[in-house]
């Protein structure tokens, strides 16, 4: 068998190991990336970006297409430091409490408003454009904090009416939430994600899982190759070779790998998601079986319970194939 040479491509960094974007999925960075931003420069966000933005919001799905929401995008600087001199004169102890408080909206520098029916009958409608825009906003190197604490505000004070009148909701509808945008002045960390939540029914993984050892799909310290991505690059190069009689004008490629990291290290239910040619899946398969124990995944507890245990999860390991 000839040697084979795995190798990176410069560009694709250590992050590459992990599931996030084993299918080159940069929505799926997008959203591991946003996060509830409550810190920003003084910088307006371009007009177009905020055009983008809406773009993405009026695209989400809605039921029977009936777009039933109202989107305002504030550019008036003027118009939401008004509205937070009334709330900073209302609230002069919540006020306080934020250091460095530059409006009421977290200190954005811009503002989405999206309003629904009043009813509440397309509250889901609205919610589902809302996160499309902060995926979208996220994409285009900008922050935002969805908030609904300020719309309660809004709609009891009284000082707030000129700020209201100002949006023009439609005849109605009701303002449900607004978010926050503009460029981030903080980088925040994840904040813990209870993947207990999450139950697969049926299938293969849950066949083989009880019932309180499902398979996490969110946690915090993702399973590992012993000695981290480096060390798995590194014994992938070692490990892997060609199949026989390959020849350079057959497929190269990147095959995506698929298995459980069980909470005892082993690697189960090994598979292919993606691949440019079945040998090269073969290989990729042998290679990954004959692989040392995994650190496993641990998922963090929030309070009241706190600590972290080890747990079964799913990774997506990319395997680059490249002739010499
Ligand atoms: C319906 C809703 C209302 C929220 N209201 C506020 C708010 O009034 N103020 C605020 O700072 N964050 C607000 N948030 C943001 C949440 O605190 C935040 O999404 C959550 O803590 C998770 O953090 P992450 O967004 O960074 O992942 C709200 C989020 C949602 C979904």
């Amino acid at each position: 068998m000839k040697r084979l040479f795995l190798c990176l491509m410069a560009m694709v960094s250590v992050l590459s190991l992990t599931a996030q974007n084993a299918f080159e999925g940069e929505v799926m960075n997008t959203i591991m990336a946003r996060r509830s931003v409550r810190k920003y420069l003084d910088k307006p966000v371009e007009h177009e970006k905020l055009e983008a933005i809406a773009l993405a919001g009026i695209n989400a799905p809605s039921a029977r297409n009936w777009q039933y929401w109202a989107v305002r995008i504030i550019e008036d600087y003027k118009l939401i430091a008004d509205v937070s001199e009334v709330y900073k004169q209302a609230n002069p102890e919540a006020v306080s409490r934020e250091p460095g408080f530059k409006n009421m909206f977290r200190g954005a520098p811009n503002l989405i408003c999206v309003c629904a029916p009043k009813d509440g009958g397309f509250d889901l409608d609205a919610g589902l454009m809302g996160e499309n825009m902060m995926l979208a906003a996220q994409s285009l190197g900008l922050g935002t904090c969805i908030q609904t604490g300020p719309v309660r505000f809004l709609l009891q004070s009284e000082g707030a009416k000129p700020f209201l009148q100002r949006l023009d909701i439609p005849d109605g509808y009701k303002l449900l939430y607004v978010i926050a945008v503009g460029y981030p002045d903080e980088k925040p960390d994840a904040k813990p994600r209870d993947a207990s939540k999450v139950k697969f029914i049926g299938g293969e993984i849950s066949k083989e899982a009880s019932d309180d050892d499902g398979l996490f799909i969110d946690y915090f310290e993702k399973a590992q190759f012993p000695g981290g991505d480096e060390a798995c690059m590194k014994w992938l190069q070692e490990h892997i070779k060609y199949p026989e009689g390959y020849t350079s004008n057959q497929p190269q490629g990147k095959v995506v790998v698929s298995f459980i990291v069980e909470k005892d290290g082993s690697l189960d239910g090994i598979k292919v998601m993606k691949s440019p040619d079945p040998l090269l899946s073969e290989e990729a398969i042998r290679v990954v079986r004959e692989m040392p124990k995994w650190k496993p995944a641990h998922q963090y507890f929030p309070p009241p319970r706190q600590g972290s245990e080890a747990v079964r999860s799913r990774f997506f390991l990319p395997v680059i194939f490249k002739q010499p």
